[in-house]
Order: C-alpha cells, then sequence, then structure tokens
C-alpha cells in the first residue's frame, strides 16, 4: 500500500479524538481559518508533501491563495461537513471555534486536537484553573460578575489590576486597567457595558446621553440574561514579557521552542527578540513550564503559553493559545524546525523536529500602515543590513485590505546579536508611527 492510501485507510477506521493516529505526507489537513497562520502551516506543511484545504469566509483568503479553500461562514455545518470529508485530519488557526461546529468535526472527522483544549482557552477562568492544575504559577485573580464583587476582589487584590473579559477579548481589547478606586465603575461599564446598564428607571429622571433608555435596557438585559464573565487579575510589575511554544504530539511526545520576548506597541506585538534578554535560568524554567502545561493539559499541536517576567525572575503565566502563534514567527528563519512545521507533526503524529536556535532572530511585525515602506526596505540594496551584518526575511501574508493597526506580514531579522536586528529595526524608520 502507497503512503496516500495508507494514510487514507488510517483516516476511514478511527473517527474523533481518540487514539493517536500516524497520518504520512500526501494526506489532507482540514485547517478551519484560512488567514496568516493557516497560510503558514500549508506553505510549511505543504513542503513536506501534505495537502491542505482551508475554511474561510472570506474570497481570496490568505491561505486560500496557497491551497483550495471551502468559502463559507464558520459556523456553517454544511460547509464543516463538507471540509470533514475532503480532509484526513483536522486542526484550526483560532481558538474562538463555534462548539457546535468543534462537536461536529470532532464526531465527523479526526480531530488529535480534541474539544477539550478549545474549550479550556476560549475561557480565560478556566484556562487559569488548567494552568494552576498543572501546577504552574498565574497572577492572581478574582471572578467577578458585578460591580459590587468588582470592589470586592479590588479590595482582597490591591490595586493596581486589570479586568478582563473571560471571552472573546484579543490584542487588549475587552480589559481595563483599574490603578485607584474611582476607576473600578467605569472600568466595569466599559469591559460589560450592557451589564452595566442602570435598571429601567419607572419614570421621571431621563437618561444620560450614554445610558441606554429602558426599553433598550430591557433589551440589553435580554440580550445578556447572566450576569457578565469577567476575571480580575493582579496588575504585575513585570520586566519584561516572555512565550513559549511548546508542542505535543498524539502519542505524547513534548518539546519546546526556545523564549521569545514579546514587545508591544497599542497592545499589538510589535517584536519579538530571541534569545529573550534574561538569563538562562530563567528561559529554561519558562520552557519547563510550558512543556509542564502542555503535559498536564493532555494538549495536542502547538500551545502558545505567554509569561510575566518580574525584576526578581518570578514567572506567572498570562494566557495560552493552542495553536501557532505570532511569537512563534522567528521560528521560520532561526530554528531547525517551525513551528508550523511542528504543529504539523504533532497532529500527524510524527516525531516532533529539532526546536534548536539556529542565530539570534529579531522579528518585527509589519502591521498595514508599514507594509510599503517594508516592503521596499526589505527588497531594495540596503546597506544598513550589510554593515549591521543583519539578513531580513520577508514575509507577507497577501491580505488584499490594508487597514492600520491590522497584521498584514512579518520580517525576521537574521543577526549575530540582536542588538544589531534591533538597531536596524530603529534604523529604517518605519515603525514610528
Ligand atoms: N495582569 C497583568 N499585569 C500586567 N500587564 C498585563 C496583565 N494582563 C495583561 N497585561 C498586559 O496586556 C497585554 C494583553 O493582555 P492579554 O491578557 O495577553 O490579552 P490579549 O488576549 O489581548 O492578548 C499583555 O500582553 C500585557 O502587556
Ligand atoms: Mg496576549
Amino acid at each position: 500500500m502507497g503512503r496516500r492510501e495508507e494514510a487514507a485507510a488510517g483516516a476511514a477506521e478511527a473517527p474523533g479524538a481518540g487514539t493517536p493516529r500516524t497520518l504520512l505526507p500526501g494526506a489532507t489537513i482540514g485547517v478551519l481559518g484560512g488567514g496568516q497562520l493557516g497560510r503558514m502551516m500549508a506553505l510549511s506543511g505543504s513542503a513536506m508533501g501534505y495537502r491542505f484545504v482551508a475554511l474561510d469566509p472570506a474570497q481570496d483568503a490568505p491561505c486560500g491563495q496557497v491551497t483550495p479553500q471551502i468559502t463559507a461562514a464558520y459556523n456553517d455545518r454544511d460547509a464543516a461537513r463538507e471540509l470533514a470529508q475532503r480532509a484526513d485530519v483536522i486542526t484550526y488557526e483560532f481558538e474562538n471555534v463555534d462548539a457546535g461546529v468543534a462537536a461536529l468535526l470532532t464526531e465527523e472527522s479526526y480531530v488529535p486536537q480534541g474539544s477539550a483544549l478549545l474549550y479550556t482557552t476560549q475561557h480565560r477562568l478556566r484556562e487559569k484553573a488548567a494552568i494552576e492544575a498543572a501546577g504552574v504559577p498565574v497572577a492572581p485573580y478574582r471572578k467577578v460578575g458585578s460591580l459590587a464583587e468588582l470592589e470586592a476582589a479590588a479590595a482582597e487584590l490591591g490595586l493596581p489590576c486589570v479586568l478582563k473579559t473571560a471571552t472573546g477579548g484579543y490584542d487588549g481589547k475587552g480589559q481595563a486597567v483599574i490603578r485607584r478606586p474611582e476607576e473600578l465603575a467605569a472600568a466595569f461599564r466599559q469591559v460589560a457595558p450592557g451589564a452595566a446598564a442602570p435598571a429601567p428607571q419607572a419614570s421621571g429622571a431621563a437618561a444620560s446621553p450614554d445610558s441606554p433608555g429602558a426599553a433598550e435596557a430591557k433589551d440589553a438585559a435580554e440580550a445578556r440574561p447572566h450576569a457578565p464573565e469577567l476575571v480580575l487579575e493582579k496588575f504585575i510589575a513585570f520586566q519584561c514579557e516572555i512565550s513559549v511554544i511548546a508542542a505535543r504530539s498524539a502519542s505524547g511526545e513534548v518539546k519546546s521552542f526556545p523564549p521569545a520576548e514579546n514587545i508591544h506597541v497599542d497592545n499589538i506585538l510589535h517584536l519579538s527578540i530571541v534569545p529573550a534578554r534574561v538569563p538562562e535560568e530563567i528561559q529554561r524554567r519558562a520552557c519547563e513550564l510550558a512543556e509542564q502545561i502542555v503535559s498536564g493539559m493532555d494538549a495536542v499541536g502547538l500551545l502558545a503559553v505567554e509569561m510575566f517576567v518580574t525584576e526578581d525572575g518570578e514567572l506567572f503565566v498570562n494566557e495560552l493559545a493552542p495553536r501557532p502563534h505570532n511569537s512563534g514567527h522567528y521560528t521560520m528563519d532561526a530554528c531547525v524546525t517551525s513551528q508550523f512545521e511542528q504543529h504539523v507533526r504533532a497532529i500527524c503524529n510524527l516525531p516532533l523536529g529539532d526546536t534548536t536556535l539556529l542565530t539570534p532572530v529579531v522579528m518585527v511585525n509589519v502591521l498595514g500602515q508599514h507594509l510599503e515602506g517594508a516592503i521596499q526596505a526589505a527588497c531594495s540594496a540596503d546597506e544598513e543590513s550589510n554593515r549591521l551584518g543583519v539578513s531580513p526575511k520577508l514575509h507577507i501574508y497577501g491580505k488584499t485590505e490594508s487597514k492600520t493597526g491590522r497584521k498584514m506580514g512579518h520580517i525576521n531579522l537574521l543577526c549575530k546579536d540582536t542588538g544589531d536586528g534591533l538597531a536596524w529595526v530603529e534604523q529604517t524608520n518605519l515603525w514610528r508611527n
């Protein structure tokens, strides 16, 4: 039996997450989501001989430019069923997969990552509980469902704190830093706007311009029959933020990539610096913690683990992402194995690849406002990179519309010392706006 038939025959035998199954090159990987992560996964997996099919609502999505695409909404059951039929194994590039679709895919196809990992990482409180259950520290936190609970939680934890929605936040959206007690009510209104609406007035008092009228308040209350689910976290005065991408294969092999030091601007990742500028002992510990979490959760595939490093070298895990992560893009040019190849290996149950770092690297994100200049800089004769000994590797995602703040690509700056990569970013002058 040829490799492809072997892979396909395996696919017919055991549906669901069940027993680990090895899928050899020639098998088809179905990806829920057709953005840049799916695209880079498909480019990397295609090089190994896998086939891909992506599901995405946007015509000509980044992944659809390099692989066949089913164009439909993410929660379209028929489209999900088609994806299941066309693929031998299913993965996803984002964690907010509709629960019904996740269940359908698990039933009708092979989803080695299962749906429990999604269920956990879609919700900050469940996620923190899972991290703690793996024996790994998170910032002190409290569950919050009302302004009164927020006040009580803030009194217990002490300010400053960060209030976050339990679900749906990204790039700093759905959260507010609270430094003084007077800011509690405003933060609650900002993070849980519907829940903060005042109870409908019986008569008289006019609604303030920014509070809904009685009918709207009722609509809002009906649309949100439950208390909002929020989490209040102690603000960690971190020395820096790092992340570790760990992988676990379907049969339980675990490996992690070297930690990246991450610098955010306006809550969007700007730079990843590798090696991270923290002592080696902390880097080792960070990898251990990430591996502990990925094992403790029985996760399959990649798990990105974001952490805070305090002045005295303590580590707190901030959040998880069960997929390739922006802070792991540096691996594409700087490690023996890229995070995308590693994800494919993990879900297809191949031995995991070597994660050794081959060279220091600085990854800089290219947002909409940087796109033209970054292409210019990376594609023209560049004396600065020669002088600094920096090799810029350009990755552009093929998004049809460029917008301010939208991730359009990234550049991996391979260098002898990360200081030289950082100097290149400074000198190209593109990232100042
Ligand atoms: N408890 C905290 N203490 C200090 N800074 C925090 C805390 N929580 C979040 N932040 C800051 O806000 C950023 C975004 O928060 P995060 O929880 O990672 O949400 P997102 O889903 O938007 O990435 C973090 O990268 C960090 O810089
Ligand atoms: Mg984050």
